[in-house]
């Protein structure tokens, strides 16, 4: 064959890597496998087998865990935290550090483990899976000899549950544990079940770096071993990846346990390819968006908008591109795409493409394998944005595509998901890559790349793509608590009708506010107040399921606040201060009346609101973003975003103090709220709304309704316009409403633990809680 005849067919000769090793090791350590618990691996149990997917072959025996083992594994992991927490940063940055230089010692191995066992090909465990989670231990391996120094009043959780899904065996176990071991926290680790080989292994590795017994522990099993791991009362979080009904149901069964929770799960990812895209770039992107690791990518780039000029070029080419992708052998080191997981996810791709006749569907012309779980690349277009295939996680290697006309549309339709995982973009216009990446709905963008991933720089979703960031101070963070005191929240009693009333005043109606107008209740009810010496201070209506609907459409009608700058919203907390502090005689007065308190008591709670208000201010344009250190010429910017609508139930303590400080932290980072005030006092709430009103808040961007917590809590928990639900109520149910938040996957803070100590909660939480980082990618160079 000539050099141009082998140009011409891109035909490449076998170029088989070796299992021998990686056999080798299943039969010394195996064929076999007990759990990994206390540091060592225990007799094998009921077994079930792990294939190789790209033949069908056994690989080996692994155990389905029990109750009782994970119990056994909670039990070591829970005995191995305090003496692991109390290592110096130090000390556990070498063993971060011991692991890395294990990984990388037995990196081949790694490797061709895990293609044997998921089917990826070795091109891609060998050059991106294994390399990454090195780079994971080396990274973490600073951050633990960082954390105090950096994050200082901070503290591990405990034993964390980790459970993880199949796409990136040892890549998502690296992201799970690393972390977690940096921050000072024990684990509890479950692998997927049809990949559990490289995990074990790994837990020979923890062996091998001396790591402290019952600090990692795994146990292998399916589903049912994860739920023991979720439903255990040792565990103090959660961490998941895998899909957004289980995440779904995760977040239902942690629902008032007080466990911390990360969830990391599907998407729909749009890749947006503008008409002044280099095309090439863009479909070699492509290629990586949806065809790497067989499409079974959280983040794949699964859904493609094309601008409508370039369109029908660019199916043309991408069509002829998707003719010379190689699929087979995934051990074949020029293989392209190797075999789907496993028959089960290979039947439920199958099942979605073929049960559908809409649009055209192409698979390439590929002569696949005789035996194994392949599946040929393919394109649907023609579909409309809200077909069913544009809309569910195929995880396959199956592409969707639609067009557009104008960025506008672009951004309309690639928001148009209840997923929220990533997006890429490409076009050679850099102002309109960055006026359209702020206006994704995605937890990570890439600018003329795709699918890059590093320790440093966050990922993680919004909306139904879960919470919570791996990578990353971000990362790190949520492996730690701070070290606040908090005190249970107590409910105040409110002053009944006295027996003689005194002489009543001027009528005083706080009504509700909403959309900037005073509002009274749908129901039509309302409830006196009265001070302690039997003096009707005045009515606050009862607002019901409606006025909180209307509340959200206010705010939702609001979200050009969320495009607003720091420093517009610092100056708009500055003038509520102001303002304020103008009548902070009168807002004395009432404190005094309404909490039966003294006069100093009353001025130090204004004075701690001013302050409040201004500390809010101060961070509005401070609270900053980062531009992360990632292996890349170009930069990995991770930039705040406020997270969207905020409902928010007052504790009934510091009735003017709490809401203020819930008000400003949350529209200092660009937010809208729905506030229900406490229960008490709620006047010292609605008075506010007259500072608001005269200082320039634009409507529908603070919203009061006032009520009974047990009535207003389950909409605001359930509703799905609204984002993030912050409960610092004595009334509320926090089970019920973590429950309820599971419908959108809302972001939660529940205040399980108790209530922060109003005139000095740190503000910092707060502002963690009211954003979101964004990790935007932007590559340098020509
Ligand atoms: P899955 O979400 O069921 O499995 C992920 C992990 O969760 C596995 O370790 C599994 O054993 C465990 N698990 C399953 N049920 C559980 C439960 N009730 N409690 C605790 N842990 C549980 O995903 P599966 O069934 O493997 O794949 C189904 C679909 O999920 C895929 O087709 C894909 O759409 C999606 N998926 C998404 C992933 C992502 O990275 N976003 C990863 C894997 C799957």
């Amino acid at each position: 064959m000539t050099t141009r005849e082998i140009f011409d067919s891109m035909e490449y000769g076998p170029a088989p890597e070796s299992a021998a090793e990686a056999m080798a090791w299943i039969a010394s350590k195996g064929p076999e496998f007990g759990h990994f618990l206390d540091g060592a691996f225990i007799e094998p149990g009921e077994m079930f087998e792990t294939r190789n997917p790209a033949n069908g072959q056994a690989l080996a025996g692994i155990t389905q865990g029990t109750r009782g083992d994970v119990d056994t594994a909670v039990r070591a992991a829970a005995k191995a935290f305090p003496k692991w927490a109390k290592l110096s940063c130090h000390q556990r940055a070498r063993y971060l550090y011991a692991i890395a230089r294990l990984l990388q010692k037995h990196s081949r191995l790694f490797a061709t483990l895990e293609t044997l066992d998921n089917g990826k090909p070795i091109r891609e465990s060998r050059d991106i899976d294994i390399p990454l989670a090195q780079r994971h231990f080396y990274y973490h391996a600073g951050l633990a000899q960082l954390r105090d120094a950096e994050m200082p009043g901070h503290a591990p959780i405990g034993v964390c549950g980790q459970i993880i899904p199949w796409n990136f065996p040892l890549l998502m176990l690296a992201w799970k544990i690393a972390p977690a071991l940096a921050a000072g926290n024990t684990v509890v680790l479950k692998p997927a079940e049809y990949t559990s080989l490289t995990a074990l292994l790994f837990a020979d590795i923890c062996r091998e770096a001396g790591l402290p017994k019952g600090v990692v522990n795994i146990v292998t099993g399916d589903g049912a071993t994860g739920e023991a791991i979720v439903t255990h009362e040792g565990i103090a979080k959660i961490a998941f990846t895998g899909s957004t009904a289980v995440g779904r149901r995760i977040r239902e069964q942690t629902a008032g346990t007080g466990k911390a929770l990360t969830l990391e799960l599907g998407g729909k990812s749009p890749y947006i390819v503008f008409d002044d895209a280099d095309m090439d770039s863009a479909i070699e992107g492509l290629v990586d968006a949806i065809w790497f690791n067989q499409g079974q990518v959280c983040c794949a780039g699964s859904r493609l908008l094309v601008q409508e000029g370039i369109a029908a070029e660019f199916h043309a080419r991408l069509k002829i591109r998707m003719g010379r992708l190689r699929i087979g052998d995934p051990m074949d080191k020029s293989v392209d795409i190797g075999a789907i997981v496993d028959p089960i996810q290979h039947a439920a791709i199958t099942a979605m493409v073929t049960g559908n006749s809409d649009g055209e569907t192409f698979h390439a012309p590929i002569d696949l394998p005789d035996r194994g779980c392949f599946y040929p690349p393919t394109l649907i277009t023609g579909l409309h944005t809200a077909h069913p295939l544009m809309q569910d996680e195929i995880f396959g290697p199956v592409l969707v595509s639609t067009t557009f006309r104008t960025p506008t549309e672009a951004v309309e339709i690639a928001n148009n998901t209840r997923y929220g995982l990533a997006a890429t973009l490409w076009t050679e216009n850099l102002n309109l890559a960055l006026d359209v990446a702020p206006k994704l709905s995605a937890g990570v963008v890439w600018v003329n790349a795709t699918n890059l991933f590093d320790a440093a720089a966050p990922f993680g979703g919004v909306r139904e793509s879960g919470f919570g960031r791996e990578g990353g101070w971000e990362g790190l963070s949520a492996y730690l608590k701070p070290a606040v005191k908090l005190t249970p929240a107590k409910s105040i009693a409110t002053p009944k009708i006295p027996d003689t009333p005194a002489a009543p005043s001027l009528d005083r109606t706080a009504k509700m506010y909403i959309g900037g107008k005073q509002a009274r209740p749908d129901g039509g009810y309302s409830q006196a107040h009265y001070s302690r010496q039997g003096a009707l201070l005045g009515h606050t209506g009862l607002g019901n399921r409606k006025d909180i609907r209307n509340a959200v459409e206010a705010a939702a009608a609001a979200k050009g606040w969320s495009r607003t700058t720091g420093h517009p919203r610092a100056q708009i907390l500055y003038y509520i201060a102001e303002n304020l502090s103008a009548r902070a005689a009168e807002f004395e007065t009432r404190l005094q009346d309404l909490c039966a308190t003294t006069r100093a008591k009353a001025r130090m709670e204004v004075e701690a609101t001013l302050e409040t208000l201004f500390t809010a201010a101060a961070w509005a344009d401070k609270y900053d973003g980062a531009a992360k250190g990632v292996p890349l010429r170009g930069v990995a910017l991770a930039m705040p975003e406020p997270v969207g609508i905020i409902g928010a139930l007052a504790p009934d303590a510091a009735p003017l103090l709490a809401p203020a400080t819930l008000i400003a932290s949350a529209i200092a980072m660009g937010n809208r709220i729905v506030l229900a005030p406490g229960e008490a006092a709620p006047l010292a709430a609605t008075d506010l709304y007259q500072v608001l009103d005269t200082s320039d808040v634009p409507a529908g961007v603070v919203n009061i309704v006032t009520g009974a917590h047990v009535d207003l809590a389950p909409t605001l928990a359930s509703h799905m316009e609204i984002d993030a639900l912050w409960s610092f109520s004595p009334h509320a149910d926090s089970a019920a409403l973590e429950r309820a938040s599971a419908g959108n996957l809302k972001r939660t803070w529940i205040n399980h633990a108790g209530n922060p100590d109003w005139h000095d909660p740190g503000m910092r939480p707060f502002l963690a809680a009211a954003t979101e980082t964004k990790t935007i990618w932007v590559p340098y160079g020509e």
